[in-house]
Parts: structure tokens; sequence; C-alpha cells
């Protein structure tokens, strides 16, 4: 068998934390008195924290001081935080267990390329860090989403060329920066939405042994 990077966005392909950060920043908007929809919140997915509020901010026409944007990020995430605190493995999301263990049995490098600074503690809180090779996330790079860094990195650390590297990402700006680095791009989620993606899968239920094993030695 030949050896692959395979490279993991964590939030909405691994676990669904997007309920979570949507929860954390609807707390923020509402006290703003800026309606904020499940629909705006896809604006979000994939996107960095600061853009995240920045995007928020726009939707309101609410202009703040660089001390008070600090102040609403800190708030956002010690709330997220809270939330993480209560996870545990039952939300890893279907079928990521048994293509993770197929990976690992056909010994294929497992990296994280997340924009999240919590990647860590989540992979922790869900009991799966062990799995990852490397983990290159939001603490690692500085640019974000839909530019490759993050991609790239975790490519070199398998000490694989990114055409080598198959990225499973949930956002329409992950599958952008996989395709900008010539990965081969999965999208998990809706194929209308991600229809930029090499493959579509609605989820990791859907993606058989075969397939992975044809993506190893393509
Ligand atoms: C991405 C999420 O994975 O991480 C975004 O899709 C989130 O919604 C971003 O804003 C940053 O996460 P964190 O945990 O650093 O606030
Ligand atoms: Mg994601």
């Amino acid at each position: 068998m030949k050896t692959k990077a395979f490279i993991f966005d964590l939030d909405g392909v691994i676990v669904d934390t997007a309920k979570y950060h949507y929860l954390a920043w609807k707390k923020i908007a509402d006290t703003l008195n800026i309606d904020f929809t499940h629909e705006h919140n896809e604006l979000l997915k994939g996107v960095s924290r600061v853009r995240s509020l920045e995007i928020i901010l726009g939707l309101g026409n609410v202009e703040a001081t660089e001390e008070q944007k600090n102040e609403w990020l800190n708030q956002k995430n010690e709330d997220y935080l809270a939330y993480i605190d209560k996870m545990d493995d039952s939300e890893i999301l279907p079928g990521v267990m048994r293509v993770l263990n197929f990976l690992k049995d056909h010994n294929q490098p497992i990296i994280l390329g997340s924009a999240s600074k919590n990647a860590r503690p989540i992979l922790e809180k869900v009991q799966i860090l062990n799995y990852f090779d490397d983990i290159v996330d939001g603490n690692d790079v500085s640019n974000a989403k839909p530019d490759p860094e993050v991609f790239i990195v975790g490519a070199r650390k398998a000490n694989q060329t990114n055409e080598n590297s198959i990225v499973f990402e949930d956002s329409v700006a992950g599958i952008e920066a996989a395709n900008t680095a010539k990965m081969t791009s999965i999208g998990i989620g809706e194929a209308s939405i991600l229809n930029e993606a090499k493959f579509n899968f609605n989820n990791f239920e859907e993606i058989s042994e075969d397939f992975l094993a044809e993506l190893i030695n393509q």
C-alpha cells in the first residue's frame, strides 16, 4: 500500500461543535440586538474567531473599539468552553471512528487541520487526541481558510506533497483552501453547498473502505 496524508477539519467534520459556536455567538448578538439566525451561522463555518465577530457586527452595522471587540471575543470563548467542557466521546459524528481506525490499520498519517484555537481540548474531551500524528490549528497559522496554509503545514508534517494529501472539510472556505493547494478535497455535508469539492458525502457513514483504499493507492 502507498502512503498519503489524511487531513481532517474538526468542527463539523469530527464533532458537531457548530451548534455550540452558534449558541455562544447568539448570546453576544442578542445583547447587541443583532438578528443572528442559523442561516447566518453558515457564514461562520471554517472562519476564524476574529473574522466571525466582524461578520456578526457587520450584520447589525455595529461599530466598536478594539477593546470592546476583545471583550466580546473573550466572552464568546468562555461560553463556548463551558459547552466544550460537557462534551464526551458520544459527540463524535457517525462513521468517524470507523474511518480513523481504517486509516490507522493501514498506517496512514492522520493530521488535524483546523481553524480553531480550542482543537486540542476538544480532541481530549472526546478522547481521540492519540489518533492524530500531528495537529495544526488556529494557534499555528497566521492565514485563515480559504488560505491553504493550515493544510500545507499539515501535509509537510506528514512528509507528504500537497498532491498526496486528502482533506475532509464541511466548509466552503476549507474546500477552497484544499483545492488551491491541489489537494484532494472531500466535502462532508450538503453537496449543493460544497459543490467545489472533488468528492461529496453527507457524512462518514457513506464513505466505504473500498473508497479509502482507492484514495491510498491512487
Ligand atoms: C472553525 C469553526 O473550525 O474554528 C469556526 O468552523 C470557528 O466556526 C473557528 O470560528 C475558530 O474557532 P475557535 O475555537 O478558535 O473560536
Ligand atoms: Mg469545519
